[in-house]
């Protein structure tokens, strides 16, 4: 029997941002278990993608399609939604996942003396206005199918002291506030938009860290419940906040999933 989630969901298309890893890919799955179709985006695994692609079309039965990306470059949302207007007839759920690395977050995640404007500017690019503009190009669409939901990953970082993260974190901040003032003005269309904020999750940007184990053993630690998060830990809150079945009412808010860890 189908329950009122899977009734739901079945036959809406999700887009995702940076969904080849991590967070993005368990985000993906869970909503692919539930029928959805799925626009998901990469910025240099192609070939993950692709093999994500081909496994839940053949798991789930599902439609599934990946785009490049850039969220250094948010414009670029523009014509990833035309052509995801090509490939799929409605657009009801858009998740702003994908996070920069390497050598682009260098001065922004950094200790605050070496902080460095380019740096920063790249986190709040990828961050924020990845979101804004991603968001937009979304609620266009929800509103020609009366409705939808929008949610942005952020993170803890904004709420306690991680060495090198005031450049996430204080973007974090920034694109939670983004998502109170969207929620207000969308609300009207049917549109609901939240955050999900991680603790520490275990994934290759957490494992970049150059203090990752250190981060590991301390939340192990301090979580009440004696372990890191996973991806699939935050996955259920995705899918949650685009359940009208289930959270038709919450709207401007940020789910916080860590363990236990921020009140420690
Ligand atoms: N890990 C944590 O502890 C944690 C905790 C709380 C919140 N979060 C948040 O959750 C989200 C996902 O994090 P994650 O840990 O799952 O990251 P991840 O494993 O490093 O995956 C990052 C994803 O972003 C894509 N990406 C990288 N650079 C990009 C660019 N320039 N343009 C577009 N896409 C790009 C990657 O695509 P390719 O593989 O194709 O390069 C990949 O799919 C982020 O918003 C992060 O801040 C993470």
């Amino acid at each position: 029997m189908m329950n009122a989630t899977m009734e739901y969901m079945k036959g809406k298309t999700l887009v995702i941002s940076g969904a080849t890893r991590g967070i993005g890919k368990a985000i993906l799955y869970r909503f692919a278990e539930c029928g959805v179709n799925i626009a998901f985006t990469y910025n240099k695994n192609e070939e993950e993608a692709q093999k994500i692609a081909e496994d839940v079309i053949k798991k789930f039965g599902i439609k599934a399609c990946y785009y490049p990306l850039n969220v250094l470059e948010p414009e670029q949302y523009t014509t990833l939604f035309e052509q995801i207007d090509k490939d799929f007839d409605r657009v009801d759920f858009f998740v702003s996942n994908a996070i920069i690395y390497g050598r682009s977050v260098v001065g922004g995640f950094a200790p605050f003396m070496r902080l460095k404007p380019k740096g920063l500017n790249n986190i709040y690019t990828a961050t924020v206005l990845a979101f804004v503009v991603g968001a937009q190009e979304a609620a266009k669409r929800m509103k020609e199918v009366g409705g939808g939901a929008i949610v942005s990953l952020s993170s803890t970082g904004n709420l306690v002291y991680m060495p090198n993260y005031a450049g996430h974190g204080n973007s974090k901040n920034a694109v939670e506030t983004m998502v109170k003032y969207a929620a207000t003005e969308l609300g009207e269309f049917g549109i609901r938009v939240n955050a999900v904020s991680g603790g520490p999750i275990d994934t290759d940007a957490l494992r970049a860290f150059p203090d990752y184990d250190e981060v590991k053993a301390k939340v192990e630690e301090q979580s009440p419940l004696k372990r890191m998060g996973s991806p699939e830990d935050l996955a259920g809150a995705a899918l949650f906040l685009c359940d009208k079945t289930q959270s038709g009412w919450l709207t401007g808010q940020t789910i916080v999933i860590d363990g236990g860890t921020t009140f420690k």
